[in-house]
């Protein structure tokens, strides 16, 4: 692939924008240093470039894992709060990187994006089915018998579609971890409404066999590495 070519897949900017960056000689890639033709064809595998200093690999899709926060959209248009996409680099964000599957303002926890559709499709289409493991604090002690009924499948207020939880587990008297496959606008709030209780608190803990890190602070974001993209059932191409 051209340097210039390579530097607007990786989000730096317009085609224009990367050349004159490079005729600036602002770029440096690999062992060859200083590049300033913007034609110079660059082996992709591997590739590291720097920019101002800065280094890069070249990746040819972004998957990455953020620690929501609470009080920020999942949307690029955010209406009330400030957007997720605001917590990541601009030249992620320019790759036209998007949430897989939306979180509530005030749900926190395990976020992917992507700028690969087949990925995004992968997690959060309803036919394939993928586990997503929440974390809910109710106003209410949890009795048995409302874990059997998200189990079982409860009647939504506004929805004759019976939802069910594919697990439930009492963590402690109000808190429960709770998986569900599908999607639907508000499930797990409109779940625990269904059988008289109330979300207090909702955290996404897992997607997958993908566990949120515990390392990741509310705000903080990371790459996904190649065991993690296994543990959601994908595997990346170079
Ligand atoms: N279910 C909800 O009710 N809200 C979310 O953000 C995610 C799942």
């Amino acid at each position: 692939m051209r340097l210039d070519q390579l530097l607007q897949s990786q989000g730096f900017g317009s085609r224009n924008e990367c050349r004159r960056m490079i005729e600036c000689g602002r770029v440096s890639v690999g062992d060859a240093g200083i590049i300033r033709d913007p034609d110079t064809e660059i082996v992709l595998e591997r590739a590291r470039f720097v920019i101002d200093g800065v280094e890069f690999i070249y990746q040819r899709h972004v998957y990455i894992v953020l620690n929501k926060p609470a009080d920020f959209e999942c949307s690029h248009r955010p209406e009330r709060y400030p957007s997720v996409f605001s917590l990541l680099p601009p030249d992620l964000v320019r790759r036209g990187v998007q949430a897989v599957g939306r979180l509530d303002s005030d749900t926190t926890g395990l976020l992917l994006l992507s700028d690969d559709g087949q990925f995004i499709h992968a997690l959060s289409s309803p036919k394939k089915a993928v586990p997503k493991c929440y974390e809910v604090i109710a106003r209410h002690s949890v009795p048995d018998t409302q874990l059997e009924q998200l189990e079982a499948g409860v009647v939504l207020r506004d929805d004759p579609q019976p939802a069910k939880a594919i697990s439930c587990e009492r963590v402690s008297e109000t808190i429960v971890r709770m998986s569900v496959t599908e999607g639907r606008y508000h499930l797990v709030k409109r779940m625990i409404a269904a059988t008289g209780n109330r979300v207090e608190q909702l955290r996404r803990v897992a997607i997958g066999g993908f566990q949120l890190p515990s390392s990741l602070a509310p705000g903080e974001w990371r790459w996904l590495e190649s065991d993690e993209l296994q543990l959601l059932g994908w595997k990346a191409s170079e």
